[in-house]
């Protein structure tokens, strides 16, 4: 009976140490991937496919979930909720960081990036360095920069054609303070609301219009609650994809050097994809606008556009405690 007992209780030892034990070794690494936008996006596409090559070349090891659409977290909501470890993954667009590196704000400056290609040099040359040296401080860990591509303004007031077209109309914008001091200058008013209440503030008058690349208008039916689209290309919409140091620590190494080679890979093909989305969206626009007889659209000519340049330009210096100075010189040089 009492060797019976003895065999019962290892065997029951074993069960309760072992089993768990290797359970929890079976047990993938999960990673929430949080953001704000529709799939049908660049970010949408990008989040979707790095999570489906993690799928592919980790799998046991790493699960990557996408909640697009503000499912979890809206855009205000989501660097807060990363470091506190809700999450793992974000991608927000650089304003979005303005309560921890407001410095981001720089690629929210009008008409300063001359294209996509100089964003990307910015970020890879010697300020992202420094930008990334910040987010470090505040315990983040940005591991890539994906496209979304140039924005457009929208509105149900009247065409935007010069800066006089602006005066008094309500936009709503991300929440940047250089996007605000953007509308100030144009003598706009700037309202900054998250993503995911920018239709309804349309629909419903809350504001007269709106900034998004043809990608986000689309995806989100911004166009139609819109009566004026003016393609514009003032300024750019990128995205951090970003992580917390902590948990990125905790990662195995070997784990951490995959992640990046395939966040690296799937970068590059948003890189194409970014941009192809853009054009086809854009054309669905297009499209609906000569339907429905209910948006006009104006492309800027390039005289118009520089008039626009010229009356934004001020902007760039405006925020120097902010963006150093420096900085916008070094952009500059790049054109
Ligand atoms: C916006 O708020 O308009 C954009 O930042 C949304 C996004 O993530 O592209």
């Amino acid at each position: 009976m009492k060797r019976f007992s003895l065999t019962a209780t290892a065997v029951l030892l074993c069960l309760f140490l072992i089993v768990p034990a290797v359970m929890a070794a079976k047990k993938p690494i999960l990673i929430r991937f949080s953001h704000v936008v529709a799939e049908n996006t660049p970010k949408g596409w990008a989040a979707k496919e790095f999570a489906a090559r993690v799928d592919q070349e980790l799998k046991g090891k790493v699960v990557v979930r996408v909640f697009a659409n503000s499912q979890l977290y809206d855009d205000n909501q989501a660097v807060e909720a990363l470091s506190a470890g809700f999450i793992e993954m974000i991608a927000p667009s650089s304003a979005k960081f303005v309560g921890s590196v407001p410095q981001l704000q720089i690629f929210d400056q009008p008409f300063l990036f001359p294209s996509v290609k100089a964003c990307h040099d910015t970020i890879d040359g010697p300020i992202g360095q420094e930008i990334f040296g910040m987010l470090s401080k505040r315990g983040l860990k940005a591991i890539a920069f994906w496209d979304n591509g140039f924005k457009q303004f929208s509105n149900n007031i009247r065409p935007l054609i010069k800066p006089e077209d602006f005066k008094g109309v309500k936009f709503r914008i991300m929440s940047s303070d250089v996007l605000e001091a953007q509308m100030k200058t144009l003598t706009a008013v700037g309202l900054k609301l998250p993503f995911s209440e920018v239709y309804n503030a349309l629909e419903q008058g809350v504001v007269d219009g709106q900034e998004n690349t043809a990608s986000n208008i689309y995806s989100k039916k911004f166009h139609e609650v819109q009566k004026y689209m003016t393609l514009s290309d003032h300024g750019y919409i990128g995205y951090l994809v970003t992580t917390s140091d902590a948990f990125w620590k905790k990662l195995p190494a070997d784990i951490r050097t995959a992640l990046e080679r395939i966040l690296k890979e799937v970068t590059l093909a948003d890189r194409d994809k970014a941009m192809e989305l853009n054009v086809k969206q854009l054309a669905l626009i297009k499209e609906y606008a000569q339907r429905s007889g209910k948006l006009n659209i104006h492309t800027l000519t390039g005289a118009e556009k520089k008039v626009m340049q010229k009356a934004l330009e001020p902007v760039h210096k405006m925020t120097p405690d902010i963006i150093p100075v420096s900085w916008i010189e070094q952009i500059y040089n790049m054109k």
